[in-house]
C-alpha cells in the first residue's frame, strides 16, 4: 500500500474565527487543488472553528470533562455536520473525491484493525476520507473529540508518513508576540513543545496547546510532523509532499 498522508485543515483556516459561521470557501477550494495535485493518498481532518467552538463553548462543551446531553450536544453537532458538507462541497469542486464519516464509531468504538482496513479500502479506492472534530457520547456523558486528537488516534491506526498541521499562522512561534516572523520556530522539539507558552484562544479544545501536545504524541510514532499556514498553497503542498516548506516541523 503506497504512503498515507494525514491532513488537519484547521478550523482557524477554513474559518474565521473571529465571526460565527464564516466559512472560507475560497480557502478550502484553493487546498483541494493542491491535495488534488499531490497525487499523494490524503486522510483529512478538519476543526470547527466559528461553527464548532462557539456553540460548544455556548453549552460548556470541552475535552476535557463530561456533560449531559441536550440541546448543546444537538447544535454542536449540527454546527459541525453543517461545516463538513461545505468543506467537502469545497473540495469536492476542487477535484478531491472525499468520503466524509464522523470519527467516533470508527475510532473509539472499534478495533485498529477495522479502521485500517477499512481507511485503507477507501484510499485504494481513490477517496480521501474526510472526518472532523465531533461530539461524542461515553457512558459518563457527552465530550467534544478534538480535531487534533482525532489525528493522532488517526496516526495510531494509519502510521502515515506525514502529518501535516494546515493553521491560520506561519506555524509555531516563541512565545507570545507570534506575528514575527523572526519568532517563527523552524523546527521545534518535544522538549521546546511542553515548555512554549501559548494563548489557548477561543478554542473549546484546547488549542494550540492541546496541538503540541498532540503533535509530539504522533512525532514519537516516527511520523514526520509539520505546522503550515494554509494560507500560503505552495508551502501547503510542499508540506503535503514532504518537500521543504515555510513552517515549523516537529524535530525527531
Ligand atoms: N506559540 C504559538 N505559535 C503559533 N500559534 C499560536 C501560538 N500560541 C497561540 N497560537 C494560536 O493558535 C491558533 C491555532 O490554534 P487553534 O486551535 O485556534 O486553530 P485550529 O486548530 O486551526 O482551529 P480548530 O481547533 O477550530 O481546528 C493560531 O491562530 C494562533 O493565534
Ligand atoms: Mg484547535
Amino acid at each position: 500500500m503506497a504512503p498515507v498522508t494525514l491532513a488537519k485543515l484547521g478550523g482557524s483556516v477554513i474559518t474565521d474565527k473571529t465571526k460565527p459561521f464564516s466559512f472560507r470557501a475560497e480557502v478550502v477550494s484553493a487546498l483541494g487543488e493542491e491535495i488534488a495535485a499531490s497525487h499523494e493518498r490524503v486522510v483529512l481532518v478538519h476543526g470547527g472553528g466559528s461553527f464548532g467552538h462557539p456553540v460548544a463553548k455556548e453549552y460548556g462543551l470541552t475535552s476535557g470533562a463530561y456533560s449531559r446531553g441536550g440541546e448543546g450536544v444537538s447544535k454542536t453537532r449540527d454546527a459541525m455536520y453543517a461545516l463538513n458538507q461545505l468543506v467537502c462541497r469545497a473540495l469536492m469542486g476542487a477535484g478531491v473525491e472525499t468520503y466524509p464519516f464522523a470519527p467516533f464509531d470508527l475510532l473509539v468504538s472499534s478495533d485498529g484493525e477495522h479502521a485500517r482496513s477499512w481507511l485503507r479500502n477507501l484510499l485504494s479506492s481513490g477517496l480521501s476520507p474526510v472526518t472532523f472534530g465531533d461530539v461524542s457520547s461515553y457512558p459518563r456523558g457527552f465530550r467534544i473529540l478534538s480535531g487534533d486528537t482525532i489525528m493522532h488516534e488517526l496516526a495510531k491506526v494509519l502510521r502515515p508518513v506525514r502529518c501535516v498541521f494546515a493553521l491560520d499562522v506561519d506555524g509555531v512561534y516563541r512565545g507570545r508576540e507570534k506575528e514575527k516572523a523572526g519568532n517563527l520556530l523552524r523546527t521545534i522539539s518535544a522538549s521546546q513543545m511542553s515548555k512554549l507558552k501559548v494563548d489557548l484562544g477561543d478554542d473549546a479544545t484546547g488549542g494550540m496547546k492541546l496541538k503540541l501536545q498532540v503533535a509530539g504524541k504522533i512525532a514519537s510514532l516516527g511520523t514526520s510532523v509539520s505546522f503550515v499556514s494554509g494560507f500560503r498553497r505552495a508551502e501547503f503542498a510542499k508540506a503535503l509532499r514532504g518537500l521543504d516548506f515555510y513552517g515549523t516541523m516537529v524535530a525527531v
